[in-house]
This record gives structure tokens, C-alpha cells and sequence, in this order.
């Protein structure tokens, strides 16, 4: 490792653990809204899942652009089959916030050990935690307007996908 840190090692690895099991979990999320028929939201948690991939890899071509060496991990299990779709998006928020918390962390320790370039680099992910955390807060609250209205949501949903 020559740009990055030593101490940055591990938690960007572990970053990469976390973007990873994200994308397993938001497949199986999306895979529940599939066989609910609604297909809206599952496409929209297909492609989030795809993002998620696309921030593993963020990290993967940074580290190995900056001289170190990734390790790339197993992941836990993700929670597949959902009681609802309340269910299933609070799980996603949750998620979220936590990648938000750790995204934090990691710029606190890259500013702690003076590592610029890695603070650089995960000012991006800075801004794209505060989208998805909105985004799914949004999505969380349509659905509990929606109530039984699943079909509201759809449309919502819909409309995102039109608008990107
Ligand atoms: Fe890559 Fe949605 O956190």
C-alpha cells in the first residue's frame, strides 16, 4: 500500500463486506416485491442491488489504483421473505443508516491519519448516503400513506424509475 494508510486497510475491506451483503440483500428484497407481484418496486430493488455492486467495485478499483491489495469477503446470510413491504424497506433504511454511520467513520480515520486521498475518494460516498437514505425514507413513507393501496406505491415507484 503505498497512497493509502495502513490503519485504512481493514475498515476499506470491510467496507467492501458491507456494499457487498447490500446488494445480496437488496436482490432478496427484491425478489420478495417479485413474487408479491409487484414488480415496480422489485425492479427498483434490482437496480439498487446493481448500485450497491457498483460501490463494492468503487472501493475495489481505489484500493488497487492506490498500490493495495483488497481482500474480498464472505458475507452473512441475508434476510430473505418479508411479512411486508413496510417490512421489507425499514430493513433497507436501516441498512442504509448504517452504511451512512460507517462511510462517517471511515472519513474520520482517513482525516485522522491524514490519509487525503482516501478522504478524497469517500467524498463521494458522503454524498450518495445522504440520496439513498432519503430516498428510501421517501419510499417508507408512501408505503405507510398506501396503506393496503399497493398500487400507489407502484406508481410512485414508477414515476422514480421515468424520472432517473
Ligand atoms: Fe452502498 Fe446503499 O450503500
Amino acid at each position: 500500500a503505498d497512497a493509502i494508510k495502513e490503519k485504512m486497510l481493514e475498515p476499506l475491506n470491510k467496507q467492501i463486506a458491507m456494499e457487498l451483503f447490500a446488494e445480496t440483500q437488496y436482490i432478496a428484497i427484491a425478489v420478495y416485491f417479485d413474487t408479491e407481484g409487484l414488480s415496480a418496486l422489485a425492479s427498483f430493488f434490482y437496480r439498487q442491488a446493481e448500485e450497491e455492486r457498483e460501490h463494492a467495485m468503487k472501493f475495489v478499483h481505489y484500493m488497487i489504483e492506490a498500490g493495495a491489495t483488497p481482500v474480498i469477503p464472505g458475507l452473512p446470510a441475508p434476510k430473505n421473505g418479508f411479512a411486508s413491504a413496510q417490512e421489507a424497506v425499514e430493513l433497507a433504511l436501516h441498512h442504509e443508516m448504517k452504511v451512512t454511520e460507517s462511510i462517517n467513520n471511515l472519513v474520520d480515520l482517513a482525516i485522522e491519519n491524514k490519509d487525503h486521498a482516501t478522504d478524497t475518494f469517500l467524498r463521494w460516498f458522503v454524498t450518495e448516503q445522504v440520496e439513498e437514505v432519503d430516498s428510501m425514507t421517501s419510499l417508507l413513507q408512501v408505503i405507510h400513506h398506501a396503506g393496503p393501496h399497493m398500487m400507489w406505491v407502484e406508481n410512485y415507484v414508477r414515476q422514480l424509475a421515468a424520472k432517473a
